[in-house]
């Protein structure tokens, strides 16, 4: 058996066709959603992840404000021109690219965003309203995987979910989110003895550990559902994720592939809850 393939990229396409007849709608009321853009420093990762950003607002007609900072930017003068950007009235979006150098707060930082414009999902009160099960803005990771797990038609209620990976950004909220589809959740980490055990009982399995091959066929159910949310470089320059794709793919029901999966959807979601918050403003 050879797993299907769950079409990360294909998904995209459809939603941004769709986020353009919503960027429409809004222009006829006289507002274009906007997402401003905080990069500090030059790290090349980060740089790639914003010009992906910025292309897709490009592509799905939303404004974008990209704000690059030198990396010695002081937080005083980053939470001054987040205040900035909270009080303009033609950004619905503010989003500050992670990691940040070592002297600045990231918290301080991600709290200083309005609430109604932290379309990354990351302040506190966002993240309080998802661990309730009522957030605005689910953070863009988690949400992608959700409508990639959808495509399957697979009911994800009762299933065994293995999260492997336990991260603010993906695996905490994650697990919360599919908590609340009723699935049954383990969360495995850094410090998980004998991960295998875990993994092998999961019915759908998602992996963001950040770390090239770990999961291998063994490891896996025969039929589980396997979403990598990993993205790493080797050092022949390609690109993988965190699952080695040829022997699971034999295992697997359905498996995402690096890249052309979850990394896509990342910034898709980011458009969505763009377009969302533009929209509430007409509420
Ligand atoms: N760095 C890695 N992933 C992300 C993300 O989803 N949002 C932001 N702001 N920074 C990141």
């Amino acid at each position: 058996m050879s797993a299907q393939i769950i079409d990360g990229k294909a998904l995209s396409r459809h939603l941004r066709r769709r986020f353009r007849e919503r960027v429409g709608a809004l222009a006829a009321h006289g507002v274009q959603p906007g997402l401003a853009v905080i990069l500090v420093g030059d790290n090349p990762a980060s740089r790639l992840y914003v010009a992906n950003k910025v292309k897709a607002c490009e592509e799905c007609g939303v404004a974008s404000f990209l704000h690059a900072c030198s990396a010695d930017i002081t937080e005083a003068a980053l939470l001054g021109l987040i205040a900035r950007l909270n009080a303009e009235r033609t950004v619905h979006g503010v989003l500050v690219q992670l990691p940040l150098p070592p002297h600045i707060d990231m918290r301080r930082v991600l709290e200083a965003i309005a609430v109604e414009k932290d379309v990354d999902g990351f302040h506190l009160y966002n993240v309080g309203g998802l661990v309730v099960g009522n957030t605005i803005f689910p953070p863009c990771t988690p949400y992608g995987v959700q409508l990639l797990l959808e495509t399957t038609g697979i009911e994800v209620a009762g299933k065994n979910v293995v999260v492997v990976g336990a991260s603010n950004i993906v695996g905490k909220p994650m697990a919360l989110m599919l908590l609340h589809k009723e699935a049954t959740v383990t969360v495995c980490h850094a410090k998980t003895r004998d991960l295998a055990q875990h993994t092998i009982l999961a019915d759908i399995l998602i992996v963001a550990a950040g770390k090239p091959g770990l999961i291998v066929a063994q490891m896996v159910k025969h039929g589980a559902i396997v979403i990598d949310v990993g993205i790493n470089r080797l050092p022949d320059g390609r690109i993988v994720g965190d699952v080695d794709f040829d022997g699971v793919r034999d295992k697997a029901s359905w498996i995402s592939p690096v890249p052309g999966g979850v990394g896509p959807m990342t910034v898709t979601m980011l458009i969505e809850n763009t377009l969302r918050s533009a929209e509430r403003c007409l509420e």
